[in-house]
C-alpha cells in the first residue's frame, strides 16, 4: 500500500539487521573507543607446551599425504553453529580436522587446515623422518590485539565475550603446524590452481563457507566441475584414515571409556532418585551428562535413557518418562573425553537391582548374541560376520521361543531376515573421534573389510520387543534390551575395553547392590 507520496506504509522504516540495536546501547563515542582500549596489562605467558598428539598428527598427515601427491588438500574445522537468533551452540571441530591437528575441545572455529603440495624431499616428515609430499599450514582467526574493535565488540570471536583464544604462536606450540592468519586463506589456496597446475581438494560437508570459497577458485581457474567428485575421495579417505587406530587413539579410548563407567555407576547411585521423580528418565540422563561435562568435553551423543517400553525406541531421547519399579532401564550413553573421542556403551538394568525371570531370558539371549561375536572377533575375521555371528544366536533363541514363522535357517537367510523385527539395527560400528567413525569409509573397507589390530568398534546386539507387538508372549511386550561393549582388535584377537562395566546378569545384580549400599 503505498500514500499519497508513493511510499510504502508497510515497508519497515528499520532495516532487519540492525534491529538487534533495539536491545542494547553499544557505546560508540570515540572517548569510549580510547579508553576501552588502554589501561591493560601484558598478557600473562599462557604456558602453552607442545600437546602429546604432536608426532601422532605429523605421522597421520604423512599417511594422508602419501594418497594425494601434487594436490592441495583443504580441510576445515568448520564455523560455529547458530543454536537460535545469535546465540551458538558449543563449537566441535570437524572431525578430520581434529584428527589430523589433534585440536579438540572447542578449537578452532573457522580455521582451516591446509596440507600444501610440495617439491620431493621438502615435506614435512613422517614419524620415521622421510619428508612426505606435503607441508602443513593452519589458518586461524588469532587473538585480535586490544586496539582492534573485536577485542571488544565482536560477540562471537571477541576477548571480551569468549575469552582470550590463542595466538598464531600459541597454535603453533600447541599443533607442530605452521599457522597463518586466515585472512591469508584465499590466496593460499589459489595459488598456482588451473589446468596445467596444482589441484585442490576439500573435505565437503565441514563448512560452507569454504566449500564456496573453493568452487569460486576453481572457477577462476577454469577448472571447474572436473574436481567436484574427487572432494570424495578425500572426504572417504580422511575416514579411512582412522579405520585403525594409533597408540594415542587407543589411550584415548581407554580413558573415555573410563569415565563412562564412571557415570553408570553415578546413575545406579541415581536410580532412587528417579523411581520418585516424575521424569525419572531425566534424572538418569542429567546425571550421566553432568558427569560427562564434569570429567570430559561433554556426551559422544545424545543420552539413551529409556524406561520400560522406551527402550524399545532405538534412540529415544526424549528421555521424559517415568522410571518404574520392577522395569527395566536402558542406559546407551558415552563420555567424549577433551581430544574428542567417545566412548559408546549401554547397558539395561532392573530398576529394581534384580532381573525377573522373563527380563533374564531376553537378557541372556541378548548376552549370548554378543558373546558369540566377541568370539570371533580377531585380526582375518570380516567385519560383517560379527553381525552374522550374534545374528545366528539370536535367530535361535527366538525359533527356541517359538517366535519366527519360519525355521531359524529359513530366517537367516538374505530371502528371510524376520528375526530382524525385533532387532532392526546392525550389531557393530567403528568408534572412535565419531561415535560412528569412519562413516564415509568404502564398503570394501568397512563392512567387507577384514579386521586389522588396532581397529575399534562396539558389539550392541539387542531385542526389542514393542507393546503393540501381537507376535510376542504378553509377558514379552514393552521389554527391549541391548548390551553394547567397545572392543579393540588385539594381535591375536580382541579386548573388551569396558570389560570393568558388568555384563553377565549375576555380576550386574551384585554391582548393583554394592553401588546402592
Ligand atoms: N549408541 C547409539 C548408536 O550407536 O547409534
Ligand atoms: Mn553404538
Amino acid at each position: 500500500m503505498t500514500d499519497a507520496t508513493g511510499a510504502d506504509e508497510s515497508a519497515p522504516t528499520q532495516p532487519a539487521a540492525d534491529r538487534a540495536s533495539n536491545r542494547s546501547q553499544r557505546p560508540r563515542s570515540e572517548a569510549f573507543k580510547a579508553f576501552v582500549m588502554s589501561g591493560w596489562a601484558l598478557r600473562p605467558d599462557l604456558g602453552i607446551e607442545p600437546s602429546r598428539a604432536v608426532p601422532f598428527t605429523a605421522e597421520r598427515r604423512a599417511r594422508l599425504s602419501e594418497r594425494f601427491p601434487g594436490t592441495r588438500l583443504v580441510v576445515p574445522a568448520g564455523p560455529l553453529k547458530t543454536r537460535s537468533n545469535d546465540t551458538d551452540y558449543r563449537f566441535r571441530p570437524h572431525s578430520a580436522f581434529a584428527h589430523l591437528t589433534g585440536l579438540g575441545t572447542d578449537h578452532e572455529p573457522d580455521a582451516v587446515l591446509v596440507l600444501h603440495p610440495v617439491p620431493d624431499g621438502e615435506g614435512d616428515p613422517a614419524a620415521d623422518g622421510t619428508p612426505s609430499h606435503h607441508h602443513a599450514v593452519l589458518y586461524v582467526r588469532p587473538l585480535a590485539p586490544r586496539d582492534n574493535e573485536e577485542f571488544y565488540a565482536d560477540a562471537r570471536y571477541g576477548e571480551f565475550w569468549v575469552g582470550a583464544r590463542p595466538t598464531l604462536e600459541d597454535v603453533t606450540t600447541l599443533t607442530g603446524i605452521e599457522a597463518r592468519h586466515v585472512t591469508e586463506l584465499r590466496d593460499a589456496i589459489a595459488k598456482d590452481v588451473g589446468t596445467d597446475g596444482v589441484r585442490i581438494l576439500v573435505v565437503t560437508g565441514a563448512d560452507e563457507t569454504i566449500d564456496t570459497l573453493v568452487e569460486a577458485i576453481r572457477a577462476e581457474a577454469g577448472v571447474e566441475g572436473t574436481e567436484e567428485a574427487s572432494d570424495d575421495a578425500l572426504v572417504e579417505a580422511t575416514s579411512e584414515l582412522r579405520l585403525v587406530k594409533d597408540a594415542l587413539e587407543i589411550e584415548q579410548l581407554r580413558e573415555a571409556v573410563a569415565r563412562t563407567i564412571e557415570g553408570f555407576e553415578e546413575v545406579v547411585r541415581a536410580l532412587p532418585r528417579a523411581v520418585a521423580h516424575r521424569r525419572g528418565e531425566r534424572v538418569i540422563e542429567t546425571t550421566f551428562d553432568a558427569h560427562a561435562r564434569l570429567e570430559g568435553n561433554a556426551v559422544g551423543y545424545e543420552t539413551i535413557a529409556a524406561a520400560g517400553e522406551h527402550a524399545t525406541t532405538l534412540h529415544w531421547i526424549t528421555n521424559d518418562g517415568e522410571v518404574r519399579r520392577g522395569e527395566l532401564v536402558l542406559l546407551d550413553a558415552g563420555v567424549e573425553v577433551n581430544s574428542l573421542y567417545t566412548a559408546d556403551v549401554t547397558r539395561t538394568l532392573p530398576v529394581d537391582g534384580e532381573f525377573t525371570e522373563v527380563q533374564r531370558k531376553i537378557y541372556t539371549a541378548v548376552l549370548d548374541a554378543a558373546d558369540a561375536a566377541f568370539e570371533i572377533a580377531r585380526p582375518g575375521t570380516r567385519f560383517r560376520d560379527i553381525h552374522a555371528a550374534a545374528m545366528k544366536v539370536i535367530a535361535a533363541r527366538l525359533e527356541e521361543w517359538g517366535l519366527l514363522p519360519v525355521s531359524a535357517a529359513e530366517a537367516l537367510s538374505p530371502e528371510g531376515q524376520q528375526h530382524r523385527r525385533w532387532m532392526v539395527h546392525g550389531t557393530s560400528h567403528h568408534l572412535g573421534l565419531d561415535v560412528h567413525d569412519c562413516a564415509q569409509a568404502r564398503r570394501e573397507l568397512y563392512l567387507d573389510g577384514v579386521l586389522e589390530p588396532g581397529m575399534v568398534f562396539t558389539i550392541e546386539p539387542g531385542l526389542y520387543f514393542k507393546a503393540d507387538d501381537l507376535t510376542v508372549p504378553e509377558e514379552f511386550r514393552g521389554i527391549g534390551v541391548r548390551i553394547e561393549d567397545d572392543v579393540l582388535v588385539t594381535q591375536d584377537g580382541n579386548e573388551n575395553l569396558s570389560a570393568a562395566l558388568p555384563r553377565r546378569p549375576e555380576y550386574v545384580e551384585a554391582w548393583m547392590a554394592r553401588l546402592r549400599g
